[in-house]
């Protein structure tokens, strides 16, 4: 933790003269400037950048309608579309022919597209939408690779005024039968297979699975992307090859004016229920806060070649993938691999070989490969030259100091500030986050809130706490990119994220503290039952409810989190069986196939780490399951907290033994 304690005085690294000289936003006042601007006039700070950043078919006349309050509207009198301000707006400006992607697929082979090549295909892929039928305001699930298409799919979506919702490629049938089903999409894009560390993984034949567990009626088709060339079972009526879908379409596509307000994805993430909640953004305010986060966070300059090694089924693939650099006219590179393949260098040759300028990842790649490059000197980053790197960004979790130093001095050199971003899915884009030719850095902290965000430390009344001080975390303005809504249930967005009792500001779900001196943000941890592993969201309730689904075997089932040095929070799963609690090698062998279950029901990156078997659940008399006691078990603590309510005290012992 950064926040002073009075002891340690936390290291701070100023920007060099150079990065301040040469930033869009250059130096601690320009920053000042800026959040003055927005605190003397939010909406006239936030219009102004609307209409500098953004190319309007119609210009809108009103800048916030907070009339439904907390359903805010941004701009919504005015039109635009997102591929366009993507696209067609760098080609006119006369970047056709510059770089916009550079592909690295997983066995290495390169390819490239320009703002040309990317606009026509765009425009192929949307007319193909649109002569089957899919047109405005229509939910499109893709369920694609890493890959061109991809960007492609989604931009397309954008342009014929479609909602896309991309499921990660790691979510199983059943995880994408509940989205397609909960978000009634009218067509599913996919590919046969995807390539991941040198082997070929289902993507088709997990669509077919997803259908065949019924819900999915509302589906016309599903288009398919021949990636591998593997063996796919096909259904003529449904199924068609995307170059079949493509062949013969036109190169240019009247792009759907919308409003800003028009829903342009849904992201579906993990909240405190069993149910997944499918975050609903908009078009203007939404492309706004992507390219300004792109431009004054990441500093992208024509020149860079700008890096975000996130996958575009998280929200990260987004915002700094499909929609913030693009929109600033920037060339960026899109991996379809995984760090560790062909080995743990890989991140750091392709950085030497594409000369990326800006990179972009999360703190648990970061703490696997510390981890392999100290166990194979041939992996090790200062074996490759990284010279071309000139600023660094992480993302979707803390990031601990030790981490945070290896990134600075091993990938940066000792000369590349770190942006720590935080956001969230709900949140579009970076909320609190360093600038770097501006802001000071302390390792672990997400330093001070984005120019216009007014993130603030509160109790649980919405009273701000004093800095030194913890508490959870609000903004309490609201801002254009922000959640709009969790599709189809308008109460539970107001429940999740205006609760009554914090005056209107929107909840994060986070805990936060403010240095006693700086004001410098550090974020403590989520306050709900969402854990974060490896920089994912999952519920505790949705692996609850997966685990118990197992009707057979499990009679009860409890999750938390603990702490993992490599992922961040690891899954602990106690469970109850339907007949008496197994051990030694019975455990084992039930504890694999719960984990299987999980996978099957969730998605791998659902699988607990750890599963315990008990006779019962730590309880209160009212039956209410005490999970404080279980984190503690699960860190394997001493428990000296108060079970004096505890209705069976003896079965926290056999909870800690190891089955
Ligand atoms: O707990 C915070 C953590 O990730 C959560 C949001 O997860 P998700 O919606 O999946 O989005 C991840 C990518 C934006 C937050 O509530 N988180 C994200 N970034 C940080 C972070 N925690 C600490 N520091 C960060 N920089």
């Amino acid at each position: 933790m950064s926040a002073s304690d009075g002891l340690h005085e936390p290291k701070i690294y100023a920007p060099s003269e150079a990065a301040v000289r040469s930033a869009h936003v250059s130096g601690m006042p320009a920053y000042q400037a800026l959040v003055d601007e927005a605190n003397a006039d939010h909406q006239a700070f936030w219009a102004r950048l609307a209409r500098e950043h953004l190319s309007w078919k119609t210009p809108f006349t009103k800048v916030l309608d907070d009339s439904e309050a907390p359903f805010f509207k941004w701009f919504e009198d005015g039109t635009l579309n997102v591929s366009y301000n993507c696209l067609d707006r760098n080609v006119e400006a006369g970047l056709g022919g510059k770089t916009a992607i550079i592909f690295e697929a997983d066995d290495g082979t390169v390819t490239r597209a320009t703002y040309s090549d990317l606009l026509s295909r765009t425009c192929r892929m949307a007319n193909a939408l649109r002569e089957r039928g899919v047109s405005k305001g229509d939910r499109v699930v893709i369920y694609m690779p890493m890959s061109i298409e991809g960007v492609v799919a989604m931009q397309a979506c954008a342009r014929i005024g479609a909602t896309h919702s991309v499921v990660f490629g790691g979510f199983s049938a059943q995880s994408l039968r509940d989205r397609v089903n909960d978000a009634g999409a009218v067509m599913l894009i996919t590919a046969d297979e995807q390539a991941r560390g040198g082997k070929s993984l289902p993507l088709k034949a997990i669509v077919d699975e997803a259908i065949a567990l019924g819900g999915c009626e509302s589906l016309k088709n599903v288009i398919v992307y021949k990636r591998t060339g593997g063996q796919v079972a096909w259904d003529a009526k449904r199924d068609v090859w995307l170059h079949d879908a493509l062949a013969g379409q036109s190169e240019t596509c009247e792009p759907e004016w919308v409003s800003a307000e028009h829903p342009l994805f849904l992201l579906y993430t993990s909240g405190s229920t069993g149910k997944p909640k499918g975050v609903q953004h908009s078009s203007g305010g939404y492309l706004l806060h992507a390219a300004l986060t792109t431009k004054w966070t990441f500093d992208l300059k024509p020149d860079d070649v700008f890096w975000c090694t996130a996958d575009i089924g998280w929200v990260t693939g987004h915002t700094y993938i499909t929609y913030g650099p693009l929109a600033l006219g920037g060339t960026e590179v899109v991996f379809e691999g995984i760090p560790t393949y062909p080995d743990a260098g890989r991140f750091w040759k392709m950085i030497q070989d594409h000369k990326v300028t800006i990179f972009y990842t999360a703190p648990t790649a970061i703490r696997s490969l510390i981890k392999a490059a100290e166990g194979n000197a041939a992996v090790h980053p200062d074996r490759y030259d990284l010279s071309s790197l000139r600023l660094l960004g992480s993302v979707g979790e803390p990031i601990n100091p030790a981490a945070w130093e290896w990134y600075h001095q091993h990938i940066g050199g000792g000369r590349c500030p770190i942006v720590d971003t935080f956001w969230q899915t709900e949140t579009g884009g970076h909320m609190i986050t360093p600038l770097p030719g501006a802001t000071p850095l302390v390792p672990g902290s997400c330093t001070l809130p984005f120019p216009g965000i007014d993130a603030a430390v509160v109790d649980e009344t919405g009273n701000e706490v004093p800095n030194g001080q913890g508490g959870i975390l609000v903004v309490r303005k609201p801002w254009p990119s922000m959640i709009r809504n969790i599709y189809g249930d308008p109460e539970r967005f107001k429940k999740s994220y205006y609760p009554p009792e914090l005056k209107g500001y929107y909840l994060a779900g986070d805990g936060a503290i403010r240095d006693a001196k700086t004001g410098y943000f550090t974020i403590t941890g989520r306050i709900d039952d969402v854990l974060n592993v490896s920089g994912h969201r999952m519920g505790t309730m949705e692996i609850e409810s997966a685990l118990v689904s197992h009707t057979d075997l499990v009679a009860e089932a409890a999750v938390v989190g603990r702490p993992d040095e490599t992922t961040g929070e690891a899954i602990c799963a106690f469970v109850v069986l339907k007949r008496p609690r197994p051990t030694g090698d019975e455990a084992k062998k039930i504890a694999k196939e719960l984990r299987d279950w999980v996978g099957k029901e969730i998605g791998p990156i659902a699988k607990p780490k750890d599963i315990r078997f008990g006779d019962n659940l730590p309880k209160t008399r009212s039956g209410k399951i005490m999970r404080r006691l279980l984190r503690s078990i699960a860190k394997g603590e001493q428990i000296t907290q108060d079970t004096s309510t505890l209705e069976n005290p003896a079965i926290l012992a056999q909870l800690s033994e190891n089955n």
